[in-house]
């Protein structure tokens, strides 16, 4: 019963979570996109009144007319929408998802003994110091190096390194499908204070000032607008750290973390050449897409990288007979797939139910090779083969 409801929990918050996600990453992609889509006010008296550009667009059968004030429109509206509970809500949702899912269940999820065997206890606080030590590290190195251009170029590399260095430390700690969603959840963590300890508090500067009849100091502005910036290249690399966990291939590969980085660069390439994709629309030049194609080549080499090795063709000799099957589950699955633990709702422990999951095991045990679970039974890649000749041969049950 309590696995029962811990799924049902698990399946309400991973709905929530990908319902808020969309919702911020949606509002951050539109809105990087009308801020480098804006082009400078046709009207004099606009660019009197402080408007720095301008986008004019077509949606659901209207017109809008947005305009950005860069600094100030000299006065706070009555009616003034502000983008924070997207982000706060993904973040809440994630990390309730992510202690029921990983923390909660550590000695399954986040531990591979195989790979390193420490206690739960220590794995669930190594894993939690991970967000707050990449948040700490990131934001020393936007508040001391971030200044100007070459700042950001400098940041940029910095924050790279860090991301190369925490991946490399997760996979090397944590069952790769827990690590690569660790990271991921560790970046978005990041974006996530970057609204709540940056973005928010800057505006609210703002606005006070504005009230109080002072002149505004546009470093808020520059600083809010830095964090966004770092946000946006953010966001495909956290999509794929946290969709990572249903591709064995990616987190089960022999040198994980470098498949981990490799595809996460690829997505801020992807992203960074969105953005330069907005830009010249605007100005009406053509589309910059080599950072594109720089991402896509990266992600081609990474297929490659980690194709499956060729099976020796001698194992496909022997059919397989349903009693070896079912000796093979028995001895690598019913552990977790049996009367006391019921895994995913999945039972492996009659010749019925081994039948009945036939695909499904196929699936997991032979292709994805999700399982077992951080293989924790040790089965070995004969078994495998013998899954596989058996369940392509028609998963007889004799
Ligand atoms: C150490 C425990 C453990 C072992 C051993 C294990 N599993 Fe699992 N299995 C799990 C857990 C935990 C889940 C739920 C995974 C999730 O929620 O992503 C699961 C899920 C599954 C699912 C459902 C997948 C889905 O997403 O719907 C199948 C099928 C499955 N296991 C098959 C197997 C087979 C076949 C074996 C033996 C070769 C096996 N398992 C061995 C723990 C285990």
């Amino acid at each position: 019963m309590e696995a029962y409801l811990l799924d049902w929990l698990n399946l309400l918050l991973r709905w929530a979570h990908i319902i808020t996600g969309i919702a911020w990453i949606g509002a951050s992609f539109y809105f990087v996109s009308l801020d480098n889509s804006l082009t400078p006010p046709k009207n004099q008296a606009d660019a009197d009144k402080g408007v720095g550009g301008e986008q004019w667009g077509v949606h659901g059968g209207g017109f809008y007319h947005h305009q950005k004030y860069p600094v100030s429109p000299g006065y706070v509206p009555d009616q003034l929408h502000w983008s924070m509970w997207e982000s706060y809500s993904t973040w809440l949702t994630g990390f309730a998802l992510f202690t029921v899912l990983y923390l909660y269940n550590a000695s399954t999820f986040l531990i591979d003994k195989t790979l390193f065997d420490w206690s739960p206890a220590a794995a669930v606080s190594t894993a939690l110091a991970f967000f707050a030590a990449f948040w700490m590290l990131y934001d020393l190195i936007c508040r001391t190096l971030g200044r100007g251009r070459s700042g950001d170029l400098i940041v940029g590399a910095c924050v790279f390194v860090l991301i190369v260095l925490a991946s490399w430390l997760s996979c090397h700690l944590f069952a790769g499908r827990a690590a690569f969603l660790l990271v991921g959840a560790m970046v978005a963590t990041t974006m996530s204070g970057n609204v709540l300890f940056w973005i928010i508090p800057g505006q609210r500067k703002v606005i006070a000032a504005i009230k109080a009849g002072e002149p505004v100091d546009p470093v808020h502005g520059q600083r809010g607008k830095q964090r966004s910036v770092h946000n946006t290249f953010f966001t495909l690399p956290v999509l794929f750290a946290m969709m990572s966990n249903h591709y064995g291939f990616t987190y089960g590969a022999k040198n994980n973390w470098v498949v981990l980085v490799a595809i996460m660069l690829a997505g801020a390439l992807i992203r960074f050449s969105f953005a330069l994709r907005h830009q010249a629309l605007a100005y009406g030049k053509p589309v910059p897409w080599r950072y594109a194609v720089i991402g896509v080549l990266l992600l081609g080499v990474t297929v490659w990288a980690v194709k499956p090795d060729a099976q020796p063709v001698s194992a496909a000799a022997e059919p397989a007979t349903f009693a070896q099957v079912q000796g093979v589950v028995t001895q690598r699955c019913v552990l977790c797939h049996g009367a006391a633990m019921q895994s995913k709702n999945v039972r492996l422990d009659s010749a019925d139910e081994v039948a009945k999951h036939a695909q499904a095991i196929y699936q997991q045990a032979v292709v994805l090779k999700a399982m077992p679970m951080n293989n924790a039974t040790q089965i070995t890649d004969g078994e495998r083969a013998l899954l596989k000749r058996w369940f392509e041969a028609g998963a007889s049950t004799k």
